[in-house]
């Protein structure tokens, strides 16, 4: 990468089009993004600015390493995977929250067996019990995790909710609130120092757009 090109690793999917509409929003000709179709870099020239269209975890992973100079990804992602670089912005897009949540009408806390939580998000699972000192077998699951205490496997689960359609469509309901979520501007630490004018800059665009 060329020293006075900025790299930025944008989540694809949801947030990669509020990040569309915000760099539109700065005057970045954001074309490039919208009309991407399958390549995975977005070069805008004009703003010296590559946009690279990674799965979150993957955002942390380029960041971390130096590859990409910052990282638009959510906080769900960082709470669960950690690793080294700063946290500069909250967007405030992309809103929604971690919850505990299962079956409507139920106790979750009630009787002293060992409950079973499924959950994507095994890391921030494991700290959320940790923190009340609760011992619970945790079952990870890729998607639609929902179905774990429909179908018997979990008495609970941790995952996103963001409207609620998704629990209160299958008789599902919020135990407990665990965390606000929302999209973050990240950046590597090196990069911080070597690009420190032109991030600078960029974050206080970023800002003024918001
Ligand atoms: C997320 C999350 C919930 C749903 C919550 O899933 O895991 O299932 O959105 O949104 P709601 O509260 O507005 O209904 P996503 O659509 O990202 O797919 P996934 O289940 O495959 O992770």
């Amino acid at each position: 990468m060329q020293n006075d090109t900025i790299r930025i690793a944008v989540t694809k999917g949801r947030l990669e089009k509020k990040a569309a509409e915000l760099f539109a929003h700065m005057g970045w000709d954001s074309a490039a993004m919208t009309e991407r179709g399958r390549q995975l870099i977005a070069r805008i020239p004009e703003q010296n600015t590559e946009i690279v269209i990674a799965k979150p975890p993957d955002v942390l992973t380029y960041v971390e390493h130096g590859v990409c100079d910052a990282g638009i990804v959510g906080k769900d992602t960082i709470m669960e995977y950690g690793g080294v670089y700063f946290e500069v912005l909250d967007f405030g897009f992309g809103k929604c929250r971690f919850a505990l949540a299962g079956r409507q009408g139920e106790d979750f806390y009630k009787g002293h067996g060992v409950k079973t939580i499924a959950s994507k998000y095994t890391k921030v699972t494991r700290d959320f019990f940790e923190k009340k000192g609760m011992d619970v077998d945790i079952v990870k699951i890729e998607g639609s995790v929902e179905l774990a205490p429909l179908l018997g496997l979990a008495d609970g689960i941790v995952d996103l909710v963001e409207t609620g359609a998704t629990l209160r469509e299958n008789g599902l309901a919020v135990y407990e609130e665990i965390a606000d979520i929302s999209a973050r501007l990240i950046v590597n630490t090196v990069s911080m120092k070597l690009k420190k004018q032109k991030l600078d800059r960029l974050i206080k665009s970023i800002e003024e757009n918001l």
